[in-house]
């Protein structure tokens, strides 16, 4: 299992309009994006990922998105299909415990700290996505049900970023670049889908020397 957790600084706790996601919705267009990159391949879907998104922005912050890529149905990847669903789920009242409101999206109301809390019990090692990491190189191959830590376009403050650590196994780095979210997340799933052909290569080196 893969798994991504966002953290939208801005991002509307309420219902918003679809024709104006990157404004008004608090820049739910960053979020929607993860949610593609984190789920999408080519005619399919990862199985084996999820995204949770947290959403800070008002008006009744904070609220939890979970989306399950064995389960998710009706979603297309494009912004304004993933905005509706996550504009459907925000429709219904969040609670401390996850409530579906599609197949594959659950909504309950988590803090940062909560919802490390219940994915650290579910990951076997939190992975904070900073530049100034580790290069992804050096541990890619090595991480076994990585929960991976990013920020939206403000990043992860100071104040979250405390938490983050606390939970934090790893800090990472991608690139010597700061990327924008979505970015990140396709070069974590590539540099971990590599990792299984290149231990598939090793193995086939081995058996026909
Ligand atoms: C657009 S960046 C945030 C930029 C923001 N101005 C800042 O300074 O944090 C969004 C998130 O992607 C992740 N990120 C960006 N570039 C990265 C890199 N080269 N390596 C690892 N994570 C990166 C970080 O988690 C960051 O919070």
């Amino acid at each position: 299992m893969r798994g991504f957790l966002v953290v939208g600084n801005k991002a509307v706790t309420k219902p918003f309009s679809l024709k104006d996601l990157a404004g008004s919705a608090g820049r739910m267009d960053i979020l929607c994006r993860c949610v593609a990159q984190a789920l999408f391949i080519s005619h399919g879907i990862r199985k084996d990922s999820e995204i949770y998104l947290l959403l800070l922005g008002k008006p009744d912050p904070p609220k939890a998105l979970k989306i399950l890529g064995s389960e998710v149905r009706y979603m297309a990847p494009d912004e304004r299909n993933v905005g509706g669903l996550i504009r459907k789920a925000l429709q219904m009242k969040a609670e401390r415990e996850w409530k579906r409101s599609t197949p594959g999206i659950y909504v309950a109301r988590k803090d940062l700290k909560e919802l490390l809390e219940e994915l650290s019990a579910k990951y076997d090692e939190i992975v904070y996505l900073r530049e100034d990491g580790m290069d992804i190189r050096e541990v890619a191959c090595k991480l076994k049900n990585p929960l991976f830590v990013l920020g939206d376009h403000i990043g992860i403050k100071e104040e979250d970023e405390k938490i983050v650590l606390k939970f934090a196994d790893r800090i990472v780095s991608l690139s010597p670049l700061s990327l924008q979210a979505d970015q990140c997340i396709v070069i974590a799933h590539y540099e971990l889908d590599r990792c299984s052909t290149l231990s598939k290569s090793k193995g086939l080196e081995e058996a026909n020397p």
